[in-house]
């Protein structure tokens, strides 16, 4: 569900007219709903709440990956949600928008050990490790803060989760798959139990539990069960020879209607099976949820350049955003919905929706059923709040587009679009040219 509704013909984002929108910033522009955001959070923090006894005081940590404009993170702050970051500059994001260090996890297969210094001294909540080789790194660096630690900037020792590549892959996509035994993603589930006994050796990191996550945009729960079996029994199995396990970290992944399904899981759906996976182990539960926060609770705006029409009759609707903008269908193929933001009168045509981009790839969509569009007109993206503004770039030197929140009838520009100058000021001439 989402709050980007018809009010007299035109849509809306809550209370605020798209097409104000479009005059005041310009398109394109990504526009996110603050009602949609609490919605889905609330859905989620409900029904982790329902099950106290398998997720304990569960962790939600919002996947920053999928939309790190610090206002869409201040937001879900303020609700209580936590942080899954994979860079120096996600965890800054997140402590810049108010989530707690406590509240924020620190995933990723290529840490730097700059990074890693960095997540030590903040203090995060967890660092998720990837590779037997990365445990090494992550020991040696937190012994040498702690050796240069003073008694006035003490270093905590760094808790840590292995990341388990359970080897179920899923997802809407192959690019999107991570937990497959040949991805790159976490250790192999047969070297994780070794791993863990040998960090609960070491002094310098605590070993707190185990964390997976197989993919995204997954669109049934039963490859999702399987992983979190897996870490059931290496739970046990780790419990059994005398280890501590506290925490079982359960990634993000579930998918979201594109396309309008009704049979996807629900959210209550996926949380009562996790719970009755964790049942009577008595650990802490995160989740990671991306997409499933932040995928409906945006559109991409954008304004119609031209209407190219084929003497074969294809029929070109050339938007003045491009793949640059929204790379989902020229990297997975993706679907977005398009919606025109005030549909003409008459008869629907096929249009092909293309960007302005020189790339054969900067194709939206094909044939897609549409009322009459002409240049000038408004139409929107659906579901663009996640993997879209964030997986942007200023390809054909387009300045990348502003992002607009709204919150009942209020808005505000929360990034803004950078100017000409802007851009071509970050860039210094060589001084022998
Ligand atoms: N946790 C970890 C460790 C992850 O790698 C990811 C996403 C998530 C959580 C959040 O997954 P979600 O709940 O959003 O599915 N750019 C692609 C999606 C890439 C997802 C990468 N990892 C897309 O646009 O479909």
């Amino acid at each position: 569900m989402h709050h980007f509704d018809r009010i007299n013909g035109a849509l809306h984002a809550e209370g605020v007219p798209l097409e104000a929108l479009a005059d005041a910033v310009g398109t394109p522009a990504y526009v996110y709903s603050t009602a949609t955001l609490t919605r889905h959070y609330g859905l989620l923090a409900d029904a982790v709440a329902a099950h106290p006894a398998a997720l304990g005081p569960a962790l939600i940590a919002f996947a920053v990956k999928a939309n790190s404009n610090l206002s869409v993170l201040a937001t879900l702050a303020r609700l209580g949600c936590g942080a899954d970051t994979v860079s120096e500059g996600e965890i800054r994001r997140a402590l810049k928008a108010g989530v707690p260090a406590n509240r924020i996890v620190f995933s990723g297969v290529g840490k730097t050990d700059a990074e890693l210094a960095f997540a030590i001294e903040a203090g995060v909540r967890q660092i998720n490790v990837e590779s037997a080789i990365e445990l090494d790194r992550l020991i040696e660096i937190s012994s040498s803060l702690k050796q240069r630690a003073t008694a006035s900037r003490a270093i905590a020792t760094p808790e840590i989760a292995i990341r388990v590549n359970p080897a179920v892959g899923a997802g809407g996509h192959a690019k999107i798959t991570t937990g497959g035994a040949t991805d790159k993603f976490g250790v192999p589930a047969d070297e994780a139990h070794a791993l863990y006994a040998r960090a609960s050796l070491s002094p310098h990191v605590t070993p707190v539990g185990l964390a997976c996550h197989i993919g995204s945009q997954i669109t049934t729960l039963e490859p999702l069960e399987v992983a979190f079996r897996a870490l059931r029994t290496m739970t046990l199995e780790l419990r059994a020879v005398g280890l501590t396990v506290s925490r079982l970290d359960l990634g993000g992944g579930l998918g979201v209607p594109y396309h309008g399904q009704s049979d996807l899981p629900s959210i209550e759906a996926y949380v009562a099976m996790a719970a009755r996976v964790l049942d009577g182990l008595d650990v802490e539960a995160a989740f990671e949820p991306g997409r499933l926060l932040a995928a409906n609770a945006g559109v991409l705006l954008s304004r119609v350049i031209q209407v190219n029409e084929r003497g074969d009759g294809r029929r070109f609707l050339v938007l003045d955003a491009g793949m640059n903008d929204l790379m989902r269908p020229a990297l997975y193929d993706a679907f977005h919905d398009l919606v025109p933001v005030r549909p003409r009168e008459g008869e629907p045509r096929l249009y092909d929706l293309v960007g302005p981009i020189c790339e054969s790839t900067d194709v939206f969509a094909r044939d897609r059923l549409l009322p009459p569009m002409q240049a000038g007109d408004l139409v929107a993206f659906m579901g663009a709040g996640a993997y879209g503004a964030v997986l942007a770039s200023e390809y054909n030197s387009r300045p990348l587009v502003p992002e607009v929140l709204v919150d009942g009838d209020r808005w505000a520009v929360v990034r803004t679009r950078p100017s000409y100058e802007d851009m071509l000021d970050r860039e210094p001439t060589a001084d022998w040219l």
